[in-house]
């Protein structure tokens, strides 16, 4: 979900093929995240789920990923942490920190009805609605939402800020520029979130 949301979003590659495959991916991915969890023999969810995976990876392919995935980095690197809770652990807080960028405002409008359709109907399409959607998604799957939870404590968070500023592959692919100050700002808010 995350590589559709960052290919949607990218800064200069994002066009009308990505955007298509990164919105049927984030249905498909939406839609049956919680049934295989909760059943992983529904063998119908797992092939969407492979199908969204798929379609977010041919997303990334041609509009390559961002802030996230550039402060999800470090994490797994330093920490051993997965590369999709890593990138789960950082993702509310960059799509509240790139709601201050019109521009991306306007496309995460776009894909909250489509991630969270239920809850968009009755709260709006503004992506603090995605941000909170995606945050209650990773409590009810049960797995962690804050740094402290995967054992980084306060004192990494400036290696983490250092570490992920190196990632000039992705980071300057952000809708909203990242400088250093930011960058430990978001870890600090997911770690004390
Ligand atoms: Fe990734």
């Amino acid at each position: 979900m995350v590589h559709a949301i960052e290919a949607y979003t990218s800064k200069f590659q994002k066009n009308m093929l990505s955007d298509t495959l990164a919105r049927e991916a984030l249905k498909l991915l939406s839609q049956n995240i919680r049934r295989v969890v909760e059943d992983g023999n529904d063998r119908d969810a797992r092939m969407s789920m492979l199908l969204g995976s798929l379609l977010a990876g041919m997303a990334f392919t041609n509009s390559p990923c961002a802030a996230v995935h550039a402060l999800a980095y470090p994490i797994g690197s330093h920490f051993h942490v997965p590369h999709g809770l890593s990138n789960s652990l950082m993702l509310p807080h960059v799509l509240r920190f790139n709601r201050e960028h019109a521009a991306a405002a306007e496309m995460y409008k776009e894909l909250t009805p489509l991630v969270f359709p239920t809850l968009s109907a009755v709260q709006g399409t503004d992506v603090n609605v995605m941000a909170d959607g995606f945050y209650q998604l990773a409590l009810d799957l049960q797995i962690p939402t804050r740094l402290p939870e995967v054992g980084i404590q306060s004192k990494d968070l400036h290696l983490l800020a250092t570490q992920a500023m190196k990632v000039d592959r992705l980071m300057p692919n952000n809708p909203r520029e990242v400088k250093f100050e930011d960058a430990l700002e978001l870890y600090s808010q997911a770690y004390n979130c």
